[in-house]
């Protein structure tokens, strides 16, 4: 795959596991090969190659006209701040920590409070974001849950709200622990492509039943 020029030119995925090389690094390279083998172009990076530093609450970017958070710059936030921005359709693919998020994952959410106070206080750039769709893929060890994944799919919507970018029905796994678990299921390891596929037909409906 020739390397996009920006993120504007592929959906883009972020792998949100600590862990390298385990089960949602893996479904992000199936859902990246289902999204292609139908037509589309894929870039990929994984949250645990960045610094974010953390939210410290300070409110700057609650002000009219402020357009960064203070820590913007003291980190490695700008380049996440820009997918987030730019990207035309987004995949997040992430194991539950504690019926959640990863804390690396969780840490970069936290810093997005800038764009909710930027939707807050109707900044136009904010407002003039085109309409985008979110794909999820989340793993989790337990086999059984109801309420495994609920946690997770709340923050990622109201996360994505105000960028405009709504969720499409998630790919919800269950059992899966060690790290080639997935990749020894070939039900699930098929179901995860024809996500992708699907995502790129854009034949995924939009989450509606968490408000
Ligand atoms: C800190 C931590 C917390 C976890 N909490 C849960 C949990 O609440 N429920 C669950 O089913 N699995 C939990 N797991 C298991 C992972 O979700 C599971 O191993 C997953 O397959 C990891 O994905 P990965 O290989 O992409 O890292 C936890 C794992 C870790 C490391």
């Amino acid at each position: 795959m020739t390397a996009p020029q920006s993120f504007a030119d592929a959906l883009q995925i972020l792998g949100c596991s600590a862990r390298k090389n385990g089960n949602s690094d893996y479904a992000a390279r199936l859902f990246a090969q289902g999204y292609e083998a139908a037509g589309g172009t894929t870039q990929t990076r994984f949250m645990r190659d960045y610094t974010v530093r953390h939210c410290t609450a300070c409110e700057t970017c609650a002000v009219p006209g402020n357009k960064k958070c203070v820590q913007e710059g003291k980190d490695d936030s700008s380049e996440l701040y820009s997918m987030l921005l730019e990207a035309p359709a987004l995949c997040f693919s992430s194991p539950i920590y504690f019926y959640h998020l990863p804390s690396i994952f969780k840490t970069f959410i936290d810093r997005c409070q800038c764009f909710w106070f930027r939707h807050h206080n109707r900044d136009p750039y904010i407002l003039s974001l085109p309409p985008r769709k979110a794909y999820v893929c989340l793993i989790a060890a337990r086999p059984v849950g109801d309420q495994l994944f609920h946690g997770s799919l709340l923050t990622l919507k109201y996360f994505l709200t105000p960028l405009n970018i709504s969720l499409a029905e998630p790919l919800l796994i269950y059992g899966k622990d060690g790290p080639t678990d997935l990749k020894n299921d070939p039900k699930t390891v098929q179901e995860v492509i024809d996500y992708g596929a699907a995502a790129y037909n854009d034949t995924v409906p939009l989450l509606t039943r968490y408000k």
